[in-house]
């Protein structure tokens, strides 16, 4: 006798199988897919990949603090998802029956968490580099030459050196054991690079004043990451213009699902497969429904009651709030706060 559960979680275990096997590129799927891998510690990670390409296993195997720094990465990732996706019916929740699914399919909010945790891991390994935390990488130095014409200020201090981040990110998201792979792969490929460029292309200049008290006669330079919340709207608005993309008739590229859309850049993200509306939970599709989710009554846009709850109407309900209030100065030195616990009304999704 069959079950549906059994054959579900036979096509699971085949589909994971041609990831780990056939296209290890989905590494990434993989350590999200299995168990909560965001919270996993390194090394299991590494053991997770112990079959796979060889650049990813020279890392685990040689540069475990390398590893260390690209799961903080994957968390920056994820909590930045999941603030950009607050308000949207899917939320990047990680629940397994949910994110697993999505990872492994080609929508739009594939490729935008491929490009997010890509992102973040040029991000937390570029930080590393700078902190001084790390031996391979420092931080950068070398933008003495370029010295601005008008004499106003120089390159100096201690920048964020975006291509040690950059590098390692892509060996280890991009490996895989064969050059040409599924189209699957090659959006993967392209939305990984999109997420690292959305670091790389945006590095900014902070400066420092020097001169008789804060005259700034003289200025010192040096380049920094832009903020990842920046990084992060950046990847958001790039997900929104998402192109659809299909395989060229000699399986070698990906272009453009209609002749009138505008060829996708390295820069733009790609999905091939429309999303469901996650309006209601299904297994099939990876979506946890909308109900019980708390909606904006005074909003008619994303998050607004009505969008997020796809028309099914929502009800009312209170939630207690405690928190600091009524704050005193007492001289010297302490503040003393009442606790104020007040009702508020919230509206959850039917
Ligand atoms: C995300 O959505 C799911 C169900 O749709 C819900 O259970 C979960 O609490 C939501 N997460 C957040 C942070 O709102
Ligand atoms: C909050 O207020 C509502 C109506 O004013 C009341 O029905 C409810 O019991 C209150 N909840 C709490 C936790 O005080």
């Amino acid at each position: 006798m069959k079950y549906p559960g059994q054959t579900m979680q036979v096509q699971a275990v085949l589909v994971a199988l041609y990831f780990y096997l056939i296209c290890p590129a989905n590494i990434i799927g993989l350590w999200w897919a299995v168990g909560s891998p965001l919270v996993m510690d390194p090394n299991t990670i590494c053991r997770k990949s112990r079959r796979l390409a060889g650049k990813q296993h020279n890392i685990c195997k040689n540069e475990q603090e390398i590893v260390r720094e690209i799961t903080k990465g994957a968390r920056l990732a994820l909590s930045e998802c999941q603030y950009q996706f607050a308000a949207r019916h899917w939320n990047c929740t990680t629940a397994r029956r949910s994110f697993g699914k999505i990872l492994r399919r080609d929508l739009r909010e594939t490729a935008f968490v491929y490009a997010i945790t890509a992102a973040g891991v040029t991000y937390s390994v570029t930080q590393a580099c700078s902190a001084g935390s790390l031996l391979q990488c420092t931080c950068d130095r070398n933008h003495i030459r370029d010295k601005s014409t008008d004499g106003q200020w120089a390159w100096g201090g201690c920048g964020d050196d975006v291509d040690f981040g950059y590098l390692k990110s892509r060996e280890f998201m991009d490996a895989r054991k064969k050059k040409r792979c599924d189209i699957t792969t090659k959006i993967r490929m392209h939305n990984n690079e999109a997420g690292r460029l959305a670091v790389k292309n945006y590095m900014r200049r902070v400066c420092k004043c020097h001169g008789l008290s804060g005259s700034c006669t003289l200025q010192t330079c040096w380049r920094k990451m832009p903020l990842f919340r920046h990084v992060g709207n950046r990847l958001k608005e790039k997900f929104k213009g998402a192109a659809k993309v299909i395989i060229s008739n000699d399986g070698l590229h990906v272009i453009p699902e209609g002749d009138t859309i505008k060829k996708p850049d390295v820069t733009d993200l790609i999905y091939s497969e429309n999303s469901p509306d996650f309006c209601r939970p299904s297994r099939k599709a990876g979506s946890l429904g909308t109900k019980g989710r708390i909606c904006d009554i005074y909003s008619r846009g994303v998050g607004g009651c009505d969008v997020l709850c796809c028309n099914r109407g929502y009800k009312k309900g209170y939630v207690t709030l405690r928190e600091n209030c009524k704050c005193r100065f007492i001289w010297c030195c302490d503040v003393i706060c009442q606790e104020c616990v007040h009702n508020k009304t919230i509206y959850t999704c039917l």
